[in-house]
């Protein structure tokens, strides 16, 4: 049900669906910044669900949409950066690595997936491709929010807010 982008019946930018709230507050309000992107990433392009590429539009028009999707991508990868970190912190820092290394494993490998993904395309950065990078970079934000989020940070969370944890209050 997540997995579509624009085009589909994805996650709707507006508001976090409760069922994706981990529970933690500083990761939830991270995430909120994800949502923020996502709904900027889709006020890029004047037809988003409609435009196969930017040929119908103006020069004028290819900087517009350029510059916002600079900013677009500027903020998510300042976020992705922060953003893992701190997750990552908490892995060690509650003993999940150490406990279950491979959980940790993979959930950063998806981390660093997502990291790539970013960086390729701030170097494909194209004012006359915008239109096809905005539509994958709304992809990739929704599947971010339907799979990653919904698996390897609601475990995350699930460990550190079990009843016997140190860090059950500290974050
Ligand atoms: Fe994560
Ligand atoms: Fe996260």
């Amino acid at each position: 049900m997540f997995e579509q982008g624009i085009g589909g019946a994805g996650v709707p930018a507006d508001t976090m669906p409760t069922g994706l709230l981990t529970g933690n507050r500083t990761i939830d309000l991270e995430h909120q910044e994800l949502f923020a992107a996502l709904k900027a990433a889709r006020t890029i392009c004047l037809d988003l669900k409609t435009y196969s590429s930017c040929a119908g539009c103006g020069e004028a028009r290819h900087q517009q949409c350029e510059q916002a999707l600079v900013d677009v991508l500027g903020n998510v990868l300042s976020f992705v950066l922060d953003h893992f970190k701190t997750e990552e912190s908490i892995m060690r820092d509650s003993l999940l690595m150490m406990i279950d290394r491979e959980l940790c494993q993979v959930h950063m490998e998806d981390h660093a997936g997502i990291s790539a993904m970013v960086e390729r395309m701030v170097r494909e950065l194209d004012s006359t491709q915008t239109v096809s990078l905005v539509r994958e970079l709304d992809q990739l934000l929704t599947r971010w929010v339907a799979q990653h989020i919904a698996t390897h940070d609601v475990a995350l969370v699930n460990w550190i807010e079990r009843e016997d944890s140190a860090l059950r209050t500290s974050f």
